[in-house]
């Protein structure tokens, strides 16, 4: 395999890949949090889905919890960049913690617009993945009263009250051609259905994935780094698949398998929004080490999103220690 893997190559990165501003800020809510208070501090499930970030933390003195009954009453506990449900801040309180959180602000605006919607009685269709901590907290926002659609195909079965009131919102991490399969089939079946104010797929998720479908189309191979457990490295993987290149999600460079480069002369390269860039620049030095390498960039433009740290943070960040 080793040298049919060998032979000059083109890479092609494409742009904008790995860490998203909601990580980033995620990350840093840990970081300033550790300066603040001294290890330990307690975060309620993994701060982002990636392994990497969250080993990093833990050598660092964070202290992944699944749930807030196993963190001290009185300690400070930071919940993720996924969100939680109501019932979760309620059990903060009755336990007395201290709570940052490090809630996407492109999240909260989901669990704003389910509020309102169910606040006003409309029936609420969530598009997304069952099992996913962010759907978990977004149903949360009024249980019983938003239902999970996970395809087009479940849209034939939907009952409600009254077709009249009826709202979608998404999961912000979804593959933007499949959703808006679902919007239509929900569309046909509820012509008065009403979306939210502003798309949920967040501008992260829909720039990678509009980047690695610009590389697919040149490169045979596409590999994506990024954890198993993040929705939004796996889409992309599915997404270069749909697009005619094969796709594989890397961990990092040591999951890479020489024979997927067998006679493969242009890879693309991305990685999930949780996915530390550092980890891109490991994978691109190791095919340079396979033979001549041509590195370039497939761009559809450069974020300049940056997401204020929360309020407590600003506030101690603030005071000189
Ligand atoms: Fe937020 Fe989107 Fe990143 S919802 S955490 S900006 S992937």
């Amino acid at each position: 395999a080793w040298a049919a893997a060998v032979g000059r190559r083109t890479v092609l990165l494409a742009e904008p890949r790995a860490f998203c501003a909601g990580v980033e800020r995620a990350i840093e809510v840990v970081e300033r949090a550790l300066e603040v208070h001294g290890a330990p501090v307690y975060v309620r499930k993994q701060i982002v889905h990636n392994s990497h970030v969250v080993a990093d933390l833990a050598a660092r003195g964070a202290v992944f919890v699944e749930e807030l009954d196993e963190v001290p009453a009185g300690a400070t506990v930071v919940f993720s960049a996924h969100g939680v449900a109501p019932a979760v801040w309620d059990q903060a309180g009755t336990r007395e913690l201290s709570v940052i959180d490090a809630t996407c602000p492109l999240v909260e605006k989901v669990h704003a617009e389910a509020r309102r919607f169910t606040t006003r009685g409309d029936t609420v269709f969530l598009i997304g993945h069952a099992g996913h901590e962010e759907v978990d907290g977004t149903l949360g926002e009024a249980p019983g009263r938003i239902r999970l659609v996970q395809s087009a195909a479940e849209v034939d079965s939907l009952e409600v009250d009254d077709p009249e009131r009826v709202t979608y919102l998404m999961q912000t991490t979804l593959a933007l051609d499949e959703a808006a399969e679902v919007v239509d089939a929900l569309r046909d079946r509820f012509p008065a259905i009403v979306g939210p104010g502003s798309a949920d797929i967040c501008y992260a998720t829909s720039n990678r994935q509009n980047a690695v479908r610009k590389v697919a189309a040149a490169a045979q191979l596409v590999l994506v780094v990024g954890s198993a457990n993040s929705a939004n490295s796996v889409r992309l993987v599915q997404v270069s698949q749909r697009d005619g290149a094969a796709s594989h999600l890397v961990e990092n460079v040591g999951d890479v398998r020489l024979a997927w480069l067998d006679g493969v002369e242009t890879v693309g390269i991305s990685a999930g929004a949780s996915a530390p860039p550092s980890l891109v620049e490991e994978l691109t030095e190791a095919l340079s080490g396979l033979g001549r390498t041509e590195v370039s960039v497939r761009s559809v433009g450069r974020e300049t999103v940056a997401f204020h740290l929360p309020k407590e943070l600003r506030r101690a960040a603030a005071t000189p220690s």
